[in-house]
């Protein structure tokens, strides 16, 4: 099939998300329901939504989709699957069932490349062990796909984001860089080797990461989307009323991610998320300027950052990487709340 996706979005994947300041004032101005069975609502800006069915069982319900990130629309179907389910993940759920979320112009793109996304939302719903078991479109330009997951989760052992504990160090399970290699790809600057490599990062499920979190009792997570690195560490250091410092020189980097930013390569995205971090982010002096705006970089179906006690770190990172998330690192710790939520040192 003949069909390039990308030449039909302008941003795809998870920059396509409104900028993190805009979302907040809009979600600020909804009622929050009351019900003692809601464990995990909108307040703290989780992945995902829990709600109690009994004292054994809750459910997690998240949805994500967005417009393309690749050519090919059976990759797009990959990513956009990997990238939903992953919520659920980052809350140490297990997935369970699924429904499509479709937005496809009818006139405009071949029946078959429709049928080629959903093939590929299927395959890897198939490999996380989701059914997916309806879903609903709507004929819009350009396309945009992705899902509504549940998964179970146990009522006591729920990971988000208000989890994370003074003197936990962050590890980081995926290296970073989508969306920098992504834009460098439209702008011709990318060698193969950097596209395929950041593909099978997106599509890379959650799984053995959420795996770990559970076997180590890891209570705060989130994963790493478009809000960049920042953005979400940003959101999880509120959520937990702590401070968190990323040290930028430890964070394992995709392909040419630093060359890229060096020549100027940086996505609107990262300046959004720039602007939505700064006010409470203090940032060294010295600090690498490509370093930061790699921080800032909106990712798209990226790993967890996840906040793991100090005796525990050494053996979880050993563990990701006996899992074949060999990339993963410790790249940052949490304290006590300083004058800042977020501190960016090299
Ligand atoms: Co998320
Ligand atoms: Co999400
Ligand atoms: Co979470």
């Amino acid at each position: 099939m003949n069909i390039d996706l990308l030449q039909m979005v302008e941003s795809g994947g998870c920059s396509a998300k409104i900028p993190a300041k805009q979302l907040e004032e809009i979600l600020r101005c909804l009622p929050l329901p009351d019900d003692p069975d809601i464990l995990v609502n909108i307040e703290t800006h989780d992945d995902a939504g829990v709600y109690r069915v009994n004292d054994e069982l809750a459910l997690v319900f998240t949805t994500d989709f967005f417009p393309p990130v690749c050519s090919d629309p059976y990759e797009f179907g990959q990513i956009a699957a990997a990238n939903a389910i992953s919520d659920v993940y980052a809350m140490g759920g297990k997935p369970v069932i699924a429904l499509n979320i479709m937005m496809f112009p009818a006139a405009k793109l071949p029946v078959d490349a429709y049928k080629e996304i959903l093939k590929g939302g299927v395959d890897i719903a198939f490999r996380a062990g989701v059914k997916i078991i309806g879903g609903h479109t709507i004929d819009d330009f350009p396309p945009k796909y992705g899902l509504a997951v549940v998964g179970y989760i146990h009522p006591q052992k729920i990971i988000t984001n208000a989890g994370a504990r003074s003197g936990d160090i962050l590890i980081l399970t995926k290296p970073v860089g989508t969306g920098v290699i992504l834009a460098g790809q439209r702008l011709g600057l990318t060698s193969e080797s950097d596209v395929s490599q950041v593909k099978a990062f997106m599509k890379l499920l959650n799984n053995s990461g959420a795996d770990i979190m559970n076997k180590y009792d890891v209570t705060g997570a989130t994963d790493i989307t478009g809000f960049g690195l920042a953005g979400h560490a940003l959101k999880m250091a509120r959520a937990s009323s702590v401070s968190i410092t990323l040290n930028l020189g430890r964070l394992p980097l995709i392909g040419s991610t630093y060359a890229l930013t060096d020549q100027g390569c940086i996505p609107g995205a990262a300046f959004r998320n720039l602007e939505y971090v700064e006010n409470e982010a203090h940032v060294e002096d010295d600090l690498d300027y490509n370093l930061k705006m790699i921080a800032y970089d909106a990712q798209t179906s990226g790993g967890l950052l996840m906040a793991v006690s100090p005796e525990k770190a050494d053996e979880v990172i050993s563990e990701l990487h006996n899992k074949g998330l060999d990339t993963s690192a410790k790249i940052g710790f949490v304290t006590e709340k300083q004058e800042k939520f977020l501190y960016l040192y090299k």
